[in-house]
């Protein structure tokens, strides 16, 4: 898209938003609807207030650095007007004229920006804790992947095939106005390539698709499912990957979609009724016994297990001001505990696929070298794949499948 100087009133919007994330503590996408749904914007406007906020909140270390230089508090209501400023000052764009705060002192603003562009993490508005991470984990890899990190998510979305074909969905979203392009390699994914409101369209509304990142959809097929086979969905959320699943069953079949959290099966199973996706069962993970009682049930497994968000960060990038780190030891833990207990659902002969939207390996292949070694006998690895954002442009995520064999 091209970006321009925000109007008053698109920079009111901005900070407004921005003021919800860094003082409210609002999640970004809660932020964006409680304002999008406020006020009148118009698609255009929706998607250049979206960049602004994400460019800003994907590197917000470096933004602050930048105004360091002309005040102190960083987060105060004027500080975030500032940092939209700053905004246009990077982006050799004129500042907003009649925000209320003064535009800045653009020279100053630029030398210092031209010091810190020496440090490239910060450029990447990567924090330090990060930064080690990702280099103990990826050593050379990184700093590409970091890069891609930074960068400004494109839209894509999955086509329904319980409803419709890739080509017909084309088509549909073209007489609305709205142009989209295959991706390479994926065959259930369009790119959205102009500034629509997806969520109001009569063709989501009808089911015809559902938003969800060309990454993640590698992972249902990963799984090879064939209609009529009893699929467990054993982190299910709010039915992303089963909404998948159900498509490439094509309906027949039962899929079981389980997640401890409930309101998460009520939203799935919304999104189900709208997908036409009539053979996915919800259970509601309460108690151990949920587990045990499907033992050597299942000829599909689905664990995508609880992450740390860090191959998702273009579309998440509050998983890195928020205290990621302090919690990464007890995720692994979680992610162990997940692969070995549910692992049990599955039927010998029948095959798991173990999922994160991680592409750091601590939660990937050392999961699955750790329940190997400690299951020689029982599972073998068919294929593994990371999806890395800097080879494709998609978020980051990691599959591996692996087969029961006794
Ligand atoms: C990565 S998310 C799943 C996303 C989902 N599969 C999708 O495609 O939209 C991981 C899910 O695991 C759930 N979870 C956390 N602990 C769990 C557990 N012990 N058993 C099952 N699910 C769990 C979380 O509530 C969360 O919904």
């Amino acid at each position: 898209m091209k970006i321009t100087t925000l109007t008053p009133f698109q920079f009111r919007l901005a900070t407004s938003v921005l003021y919800s994330i860094l003082h409210e503590k609002k999640s970004p996408d809660e932020a964006f609807s409680i304002y999008f749904r406020k006020v009148n914007v118009c698609n255009r406007e929706q998607a250049l207030v979206t960049r602004v906020v994400g460019d800003i909140m994907r590197r917000l270390n470096y933004f602050l650095k930048l105004l360091d230089t002309t005040v102190d508090k960083t987060a105060s209501a004027a500080g975030i007007d500032r940092l939209v400023h700053i905004w246009h000052v990077i982006n050799n764009l004129h500042q907003t004229e009649g925000a209320r705060t003064e535009p800045l002192n653009v020279a100053e603003i630029k030398l210092l920006n031209h010091e810190l562009k020496k440090n490239k993490a910060l450029v990447d508005g990567c924090p330090e804790w990060l930064e080690t991470h990702g280099e103990y984990e990826l050593g050379e890899r990184w700093p590409a992947e970091r890069r891609a990190l930074a960068q400004a998510p494109k839209r894509f979305i999955r086509v329904n095939t319980l409803k419709t074909t890739r080509e017909e969905l084309i088509r549909t979203l073209l007489r609305s106005n709205v142009t989209s392009r295959e991706v390479e390699n994926v065959p259930s994914a369009l790119e959205i390539l102009t500034d629509a409101s997806l969520f109001k369209m009569n063709a989501f509304s009808s089911g015809l698709f559902e938003q969800q990142d060309a990454g993640s959809q590698m992972i249902a097929p990963f799984l090879d499912v064939h209609p009529g086979m009893r699929i467990v969905d054993a982190c299910a959320g709010s039915g992303g990957k089963t909404l998948h699943l159900a498509a490439l069953s094509k309906g027949k079949g039962v899929i079981i979609a389980m997640d401890v959290a409930e309101w998460k099966l009520k939203n799935l199973k919304l999104r189900a009724k709208r997908a036409g996706a009539f053979n996915i069962e919800t259970r509601l993970i309460d108690t151990s016994k949920v587990i045990k009682r499907l033992a050597g049930s299942a000829d599909r497994l689905l664990l995508d297990v609880p992450c740390s968000g860090l191959g998702v960060l273009k579309r998440n990038p509050d998983i890195k001001w928020a205290d990621t780190a302090s919690r990464l030891s007890s995720l692994y833990a979680q992610q162990a505990e997940i692969l070995e207990n549910y692992s049990k659902i599955l039927k010998v002969g029948g095959k798991l696929v173990y999922s994160t939207c991680s592409i750091m390996p601590v939660e990937n292949e050392l999961q699955i070298r750790n329940f190997l070694n400690r299951h020689p006998d029982e599972f073998k690895l068919e294929e593994a794949c990371t999806v890395y954002p800097s080879e494709t442009g998609f978020d980051g995520f990691y599959m591996a499948r692996l087969a029961r064999i006794s």
